[in-house]
């Protein structure tokens, strides 16, 4: 079975089993029934660069629906199935004026994968408006409630990828969005510009939603034209007594303040500062527009791009003694 149309890196491999799930019971007999057989979870194929056949049989989580479960005055909480797409389930919030989820608009993916690594996108993460997750427990076939704190949410991180990682699947998720009072976050400085080209100086959400659209369409590339998996690496943190060493040396380098002790660097301007932004080698590359991106022109390999990875890496390591860790997961 052919998981080229289920990665959006556009990786041709091969599955040995595949099994598409379309709700919480199904899911639970597909378990029992192949107990002793290896199993690969895939939501939307949109954080995963695939370097090889994978030798499992494949579940495909694809539980649909969404729907309010509750509300007061100021609040609405949301309940959304694994397998609805992320983005759509974004405008479906804003049609109706329930605001949190407005700055992440457009990241691909679907539902079920957003607490994994703790999305985040113009100044605002998943961890902001999650309440909490139902997941199956693949083993047991248990149900399990993960709240916020039980997640253990970190820049692109939670306990799903360290403490359980592999252990369950998540099949909801719960939400908590405003009805009034918006918290209109423009913080990020390309929001603001982006609005004042369209001359808004009050936005709601659906202005912000489109503003982020309309900057992430001319950074990043449509996964459905070109195959890439967002940014493939994690921005690094590193301590302000290391950060002074190189900034002494690279003055223009760009950094937010994470604590007291720490600094995030951006990841895209080290590798862009580092030649690069828009190299290609045969069919992968680093997109022209944003050097974070690492990109399918046609028939690259998971193992042609992941060596263009440990290029970049290593080329970064060796310009500014700065290790950059992947963000997508390597299978
Ligand atoms: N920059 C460069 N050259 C580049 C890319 C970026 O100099 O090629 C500089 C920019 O000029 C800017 C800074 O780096 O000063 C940050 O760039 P940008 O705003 O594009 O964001 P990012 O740090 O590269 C992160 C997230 C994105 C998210 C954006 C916006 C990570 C790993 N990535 O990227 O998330 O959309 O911020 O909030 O944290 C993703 O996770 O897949 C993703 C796309």
């Amino acid at each position: 079975f052919s998981l080229k149309n289920y990665n959006t890196f556009g990786i041709e491999a091969k599955a040995k089993l595949f099994v598409a799930v379309h709700s919480v019971a199904e899911l639970k007999s597909i378990l029992e029934q192949n107990e002793n057989e290896k199993k690969f979870i895939l939501g939307g194929g949109s954080n995963m660069l695939l370097t090889q056949n994978v030798d499992a049989l494949v579940i495909h989580i694809d539980l649909k629906g969404k729907k309010i479960i509750k509300e007061d005055e100021d609040f609405v909480w949301i309940e959304s199935q694994a397998g609805e797409n992320w983005h759509e389930l974004v405008l479906w919030t804003i049609d109706q004026n329930f605001g949190g989820l407005e700055n992440m608009s457009l990241i691909p993916g679907n539902v079920g994968t957003t607490p994994v690594q703790n999305i985040g996108a113009y100044g605002t993460e998943i961890k902001d408006t999650f309440v909490s997750c139902e997941a199956m427990n693949i083993a047991t076939q248990e149900m399990k409630t993960f709240n916020n704190a039980e997640c253990k949410f970190g820049y692109r991180e939670s306990i799903f990828k360290n403490e359980v990682k592999g252990e369950y699947i998540i099949t909801s998720v719960i939400f908590k969005l405003t009805k009034r009072n918006h918290k209109i976050n423009t913080s990020y400085g390309d929001i603001l510009g982006e609005l004042a080209k369209n001359n808004i100086s009050t936005p709601g959400l659906k202005d912000v939603s489109n503003a982020v659209i309309a900057i992430r369409q001319s950074k990043l590339p449509d996964p459905k034209e070109l195959g890439n998996s967002g940014s493939f690496f994690k921005n690094p943190i590193i301590s302000k007594t290391e950060f002074e060493k190189i900034n002494a040396k690279f003055p223009e380098m760009k950094f937010f303040e994470v604590s007291d002790t720490e600094v995030k660097v951006p990841a895209g301007w080290l590798i862009e500062q580092a030649g690069l932004k828009g190299k290609r080698f045969g069919d992968a590359g680093i997109h022209k527009n944003q050097a974070l991106v690492l990109v399918n022109y046609g028939q690259a390999t998971g193992q042609e791009i992941l060596d263009v990875a440990k290029k970049v890496q290593q080329t970064v390591l060796e310009t500014f003694g700065i290790k950059i860790e992947a963000e997508v997961n390597i299978i």
